[in-house]
């Protein structure tokens, strides 16, 4: 909420003990610590007047056309699901120091991210975390010129926990906030590399929760090319999991049980790349999993085989809509992100058609694939550097597109 906003409910508390009421004291505690104003009470009218223009001017303050430098510290705060991630990215140095809390063992006996207790977790490690990276880099907490948090989307209350330290840290320390898109996180986290792609490129974002195809033209230029039209690909290998019984989370997993199975064993189906299009569905190709492991159950090879069959197929579907998506567009730098990014078949099959038709690939550090504070701080550097901060009132939106977001001129 603005404290403009107040103005009139302080003007309106004035009113009652009208007369008795001989001074009032203004802390401009916003400004770097601590200025404050004696109001003497003379005339009411003036006096609400008064206040109401003191308020005023507070407000312009709290908008204020922050100066940041290239050389800013930004502390970066991810709290969208499972993870508790913080980092401190410096216009100069980059990732400065960075550390992920993983809630996998609070989830596993669930099978599955449980939101209630995501939130009550990310309360509990948010600020031991932030005071352990801030420790990791020997930097004090009065230099952190930014803080950058992810405001969506993602589970509601987990948001809110990370949005809600941010918010007050920032407020605390009288330096700008912002609330970041998990998935422009992702999108940029290979730019965290020594080698960093060149914009335009070609995003495919494979996560838990979203895959998509993106023209990427410039930081918050963004046109969604394809995306899934039921499962994510993140979310199809953890269903997998959970059905050939290796628990959660089901990726790595899967991964690992696909290397000790046979490639010529079954084939599954690479559901929408018979027609043209760039989305995606993968529940159907889950449900031909199911179907194969219960003809197979007795089979105790068949569980390796089915995960090395379904490897297969999510690989050589992400590589067609790549092909496409890169035919369809003419860029020629293709960029991989998000949990998934972290699967070594995606990898090497992504990185051979690259080879074949002659396109850059970057893929982010394995750190960086799954849910990360570095990816936060990065991408939130990047829009504050540009002046954008947001207002001390604060939403999370646990849905919100990509291609919303506004375009950042970069200098
Ligand atoms: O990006 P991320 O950490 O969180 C979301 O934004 O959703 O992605 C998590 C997803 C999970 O579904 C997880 O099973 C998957 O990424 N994942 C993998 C691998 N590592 C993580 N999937 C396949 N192979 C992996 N090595
Ligand atoms: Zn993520």
């Amino acid at each position: 909420m603005h404290l403009s906003q107040y103005a009139s409910l302080f003007a309106g508390a004035f009113k009652a003990p009208h007369g008795y009421v001989k001074g009032f004291i203004v802390s401009h505690f916003y400004r770097r610590h601590g200025a404050t104003r004696f109001l003497i009470l003379d005339n009411f009218c003036k006096v609400e007047r008064e206040i109401v223009s003191t308020f005023a001017a507070k407000v312009d303050r709290l908008e204020p056309n922050w100066k940041l430098e290239q050389r800013m510290l930004v502390l970066g705060i991810e709290t969208s699901c499972d993870e508790t991630g913080i980092a401190l990215y410096d216009g100069e140095r980059g990732i400065v120091a960075h550390n992920v809390y993983s809630q996998v063992e609070i989830h596993a006996e669930f099978g599955g991210v449980v939101p209630e207790l995501a939130s009550r977790d990310h309360i509990r490690k948010t600020t031991p975390l932030i005071k352990q990276t801030l420790a990791a880099a020997s930097v004090a907490l009065a230099t952190v010129d930014a803080v950058a948090y992810t405001r969506g989307p993602g589970l509601v209350g987990a948001l809110l926990v990370g949005s809600s330290v941010a918010r007050s840290l920032a407020f605390g320390l009288d330096i700008p906030a912002l609330g970041v898109h998990h998935m422009e996180g992702h999108l940029l986290s290979p730019m965290l590399d020594d080698d960093p792609p060149a914009m335009p490129f070609l995003a495919l974002l494979v996560s838990g929760g979203h895959t998509l195809l993106v023209d990427v033209q410039g930081i918050g230029d963004y046109r969604i090319l394809g995306e899934s039209l039921d499962d994510a690909v993140g979310e199809a290998f953890d269903k997998t999991a959970r059905m050939l019984g290796l628990g959660y989370p089901g990726g790595p997993a899967v991964e690992q049980l696909a290397l000790q199975g046979r490639s010529d064993r079954f084939r599954f189906p690479r559901p929408m790349t018979n027609r043209p299009g760039l989305d995606f569905s993968f529940s159907g190709l889950k449900t031909y999993t199911l179907n194969t492991f219960n003809e197979h159950r007795d089979d105790v090879e068949a569980r390796a085989d089915i995960a090395r069959a379904f490897v297969d197929a999510v690989v050589d579907t992400l590589v067609i809509k790549c092909r496409r998506a890169l035919a369809q567009t003419g860029l020629k730098t293709l960029v991989v992100s998000g949990g998934v990014s972290a699967n070594r078949a995606l990898r090497d099959g992504l990185s051979r058609l690259a080879r074949t038709l002659d396109v850059a690939v970057h893929y982010p550090k394995l750190e960086f694939c799954t849910d990360n504070g570095a990816m936060i701080a990065y991408a939130g550097y990047c829009r504050l550097r540009a002046g954008a901060a947001d207002p001390l009132a604060y939403t999370v939106q646990p849905r919100w597109s990509l291609d919303s977001l506004s375009r950042v001129s970069q200098s």
